[in-house]
């Protein structure tokens, strides 16, 4: 098993390009069930999570492929014959977003047999909202030993969902699955997560009639048949921000390329109040880290355009060594702390209070061995080890390499002492 080990304390300086969005791929690449023909995505990142979609992809009768070298590499997703409408839990419990090929499985082939996906380390996470949507979109739904088996005879049909809360899942899913239904559905409280939008548009360049796209109310009028595309994945605004404040929590001075401000959405205010400065320069972002130490600020996550959840881990790295007390919220996951007791271990003073971790800042965080639990709190583990004095060791790796390419190669191109062990 992969370790990554850092040696902290040195600023980052130099570039970093930001890669395609994770969060927006998977949803694109599951979009290339709905048609017969090819969907070419362009500015794919290369990672775990995109290597385990197209395998249950495959599993359906898609053909997956990859092309390219370097910036600009892509895939492809042609899926001629659905195949196979089952998608086993070996591979659903593997990765969340293999759920939501329940739309397109629905919408296309008007069924389909999908394992609940499960719990997982940062929420239970529950699909009560898409089941409910394409009920109403006249699927027919029934859980049986821990699948969802769902059939629309004769077709899914428009209908107005109305959800109770902004989820992206929910969203995807019923967006997708209305591409193809009969008739106009209209979604309210849809989300207007950047990531939703770049599908939206894939999906209109498929063909798709939709309005609506980032907003909260989306409509979207059914075709008889979806094209092929060519779409180019927008940037992953959660990576960038991981660098950002990596850059800031070394006081380093870098540029992040290929990026807009915009899509750091409530992180930039964040961070300019910790005492960042972010500088847009063309299509690059210069991130300059605080002269002394950060400034102790607030955050709570929301959807977007709110303080996104992904970065409320790796935002709280930069605050462990803030001068003074920040109150960090999560309202999205009811289990998103699982970081704070591996951050700890790096010398960081951190309680948690409810929803709400209080982050007193510390001088210097020490380097120590820790434990990646998930994703985005493998990200801040990493920022912390950049910060901390001495050698930092995280094992469980493979929680980063689901979501960052080549993290360690990225970093240390900008100038951290950090590698990648096989132990
Ligand atoms: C969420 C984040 C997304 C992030 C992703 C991975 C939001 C709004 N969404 O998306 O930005 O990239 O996690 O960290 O910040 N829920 C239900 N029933 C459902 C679906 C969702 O109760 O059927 C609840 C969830 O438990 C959660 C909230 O709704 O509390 C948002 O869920 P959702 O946006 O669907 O989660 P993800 O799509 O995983």
């Amino acid at each position: 098993m992969d370790e990554i080990v850092i040696e902290g304390g040195v600023a980052l300086t130099g570039e970093i390009a930001i890669s395609g969005s994770k969060n927006a791929v998977l949803p694109l690449m599951v979009a290339g069930l709905l048609s017969d023909e090819k969907l070419i995505l362009r500015g794919t990142p290369r990672l775990a999570d995109t290597q385990t979609l197209a395998r249950v992809l495959r599993e359906l009768g898609a053909e997956v492929e990859e092309f390219g070298q370097g910036p600009g590499e892509g895939l492809s997703v042609h899926t001629s014959d659905l195949s196979c409408t089952r998608a086993p839990y070996e591979l659903v419990s593997k990765m969340r977003a293999s759920f939501w090929v329940l739309g397109p499985l629905l919408a296309r082939a008007q069924e389909a047999q999908v394992s609940l996906p499960g719990g997982c380390a940062i929420g239970t996470r529950p699909v009560d909202l898409y089941l409910k949507g394409l009920e109403a979109m006249g699927a027919q739904i029934e859980v049986e030993n821990g699948y969802v088996n769902a059939t629309a005879k004769g077709g899914l049909k428009g209908a107005r969902i109305d959800l109770p809360f902004v989820s992206v899942g929910a969203t995807h899913v019923l967006m997708m699955a209305a591409t193809l239904a009969k008739g106009t559905t209209l979604i309210t409280n849809a989300a207007t997560e950047p990531e939703v939008v770049d599908v939206g548009k894939c999906l209109m360049a498929m063909g798709a009639k939709i309005e609506g796209l980032g907003t909260r109310n989306l409509s979207i009028t059914g075709v008889d048949k979806l094209s092929g595309a060519d779409h180019t994945v927008s940037r992953d605004r959660i990576e960038a921000g991981a660098f950002a404040l990596a850059i800031a929590a070394t006081h380093g001075d870098a540029h992040l390329t290929g990026i807009q401000e915009d899509v750091l959405g409530a992180l930039a205010p964040a961070m300019r109040l910790a005492g960042c400065q972010l500088t847009q320069e063309g299509d690059a972002m210069r991130i300059v880290g605080p002269k002394g130490r950060a400034i102790a600020t607030p955050v709570t996550t929301e959807p977007y355009p709110g303080f996104a959840t992904d970065l409320q881990a790796p935002f709280m790295g930069l605050m462990c060594g803030a001068d003074g007390v920040s109150r960090i919220r999560e309202t999205i996951f009811e289990n998103r702390f699982m970081h704070v007791q591996e951050l700890v271990r790096l010398g960081a003073d951190i309680t948690l209070e409810g929803d709400t971790a209080i982050v007193t800042g510390v001088e210097q965080l020490q380097g120590a061995p820790v434990m990646a639990t998930d994703l985005r709190a493998s990200a801040t583990l990493v920022i912390a080890g950049l910060m901390a004095k001495g050698q930092t060791r995280i094992s469980r790796v493979y929680h980063l390499d689901r979501g960052y390419e080549r993290i360690e190669e990225k970093l240390s191109g900008a100038g951290a002492n950090i590698w990648r062990e096989t132990v």
